[in-house]
């Protein structure tokens, strides 16, 4: 081998194509019990059988990972960094819980020094968590977004974020003119669109808090970037529904105010889709649109149930997302193993090896990000999680009473946080590591 070549040599498990139907997901899962992966340049060369693999590698240049398994790095499409320090608040639903806590603190980022300090916090949380691809939130204030991004091209992370954009109905020191916004914006882009691994997703905060005008500011910086995302949310509570309809009745329901300005689209991220009609349903099926499903933020804020089931049958794409803040956890096992709950309240049995879809490939798919990241296949960047499959007694005994695979991994998302995540490596090279409890790099 090279010399420039990293070897590893464990368990693997991931998913080699994508699925249109969750019945065709297991055709296309791969589990390794001994491989070897093979990096080079921060992409991956190879995953092979460790017994094909043999004959050909010094034993001595390989990372013996054996009683790890190995998943593709975890992919949140939907977070907001600037909620860290607010996890967990008490008692209130959307709206409420948006005017009492979250812009309160949101205000806090336009000071650059909290800002970089928290992102340095936030991408450490992920990587702690096996997240190494996440689709964030910032606030209102550029420099929010500027301390994000250099803390994860440091990291050399492939990461989506945004500046939020909003007008109106939300604090005055929060809020800036649909000139201003576009301005600011279009300096963000500049400045970080597509540079490295980074990317920027226009970022309306919601319909609620968005003019027709900044609308039209957001419609204008998409048709000049043709490339970038959006990410904003829909449809998660009742009362905010209500209030969509209320301020734009000109348009046809919720999804139609973005719509109606060209927002939807293969790179657009709609958060939550909890509520929608049929006609909603249709329109991010022919748009092409994909949905970030946030199981511990809708329980939480008592948003309601995603519809897993519906979502399949429209053809639509969903990744999962923790939503921190309103979400309790940065954990993807965690955010799984709640996912499985809100299918089983409405008959709907989310198998493990679907729940790892969504968490890897699937999620990359929804960002249309699944070309570089997502799976062991050639060429994919090597972003990915090692994992202790079993650290506390109790995982342990109900570990070695499992019989294969699905059932670890199922144990894994009902037992499993962010003990189980042993290493983090991002773009070949190790961030994270456990037994350090701290950052490598
Ligand atoms: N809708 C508009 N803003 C937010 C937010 O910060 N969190 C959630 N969960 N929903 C929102
Ligand atoms: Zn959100």
């Amino acid at each position: 081998p090279y010399a420039s070549e990293t070897l590893l040599r464990a368990s693997f498990f991931d998913f080699t194509a994508l699925a249109s139907q969750p019945d065709d997901i297991a055709a296309h899962a791969r589990y390794l019990e001994d491989g070897l992966l093979t990096l080079r340049e921060g992409k991956v060369v190879s995953l092979e059988s460790w017994e094909i693999a043999e004959g050909r590698v010094d034993a001595a240049t390989v990372i013996d990972l054996r009683g790890k398994l190995i998943v593709p790095g975890f992919v949140d499409t939907h977070i907001h960094y600037p909620q860290t320090e607010m996890i967990g608040a008490f008692g209130e639903q959307l709206l409420e819980w948006l005017n009492q806590y979250t812009f309160p603190v949101e205000s806090q980022y336009h000071c650059p020094d909290h800002a970089a300090q928290m992102s340095a916090f936030f991408l450490q949380q992920l990587l702690s968590n096996g997240t190494t691809t996440a689709l964030v939130f910032g606030t209102v204030h550029k420099q929010s977004v500027d301390a994000l991004f250099q803390a994860a091209q440091q990291l050399d992370m492939r990461l989506i974020a945004g500046k939020v954009m909003m007008d109106r109905n939300a604090p005055e020191y929060l809020t800036e003119t649909p000139e201003e916004s576009y301005q600011d914006t279009r300096e963000l882009i500049e400045r970080w669109h597509q540079r490295g691994r980074l990317s920027y997703a226009l970022t309306p905060r919601f319909a609620p808090t968005s003019s027709p005008e900044l609308l039209e500011k957001v419609r204008q910086l998409r048709s000049e970037f043709p490339d970038i995302w959006l990410h904003t949310h829909l449809s998660e509570n009742q009362q905010e529904i209500a209030w969509v309809k209320s301020l734009f009745p000109e348009r046809d329901g919720y999804l139609d105010v973005y719509h109606h300005h060209q927002l939807t689209g293969k790179r657009s991220v709609f958060a939550h889709c909890l509520h929608l009609e049929e006609n909603e349903w249709q329109c991010l099926h022919e748009t092409d649109s994909s949905i970030a499903f946030c199981p511990t933020s809708n329980l939480f804020l008592g948003s309601g149930l995603f519809n897993i089931k519906r979502c399949w049958q429209q053809g639509v794409r969903m990744g999962i997302g923790t939503d921190v803040g309103a979400g309790t956890t940065f954990n993807m096992l965690q955010t799984l193993g709640e996912a499985y709950k809100v299918g089983q309240l409405q008959q709907y049995k989310l198998s493990a090896c679907e729940a790892f879809y969504h968490a890897t490939l699937g999620g990359a798919h929804a960002l249309d990000i699944d070309d570089k990241i997502g799976n062991f296949n050639p060429g994919k960047e090597a972003d990915f999680v090692v994992i202790d499959p079993a650290v506390s007694p109790l995982q342990k005994l109900r570990s070695a009473n499992s019989k294969d695979i699905w059932e670890r991994l199922f144990v894994m998302m009902t037992l499993g946080d962010d003990r189980n995540i042993a290493q983090t490596w991002v773009s070949g090279k190790p961030v994270w590591q456990r037994d350090r409890e701290e950052a490598i790099v």
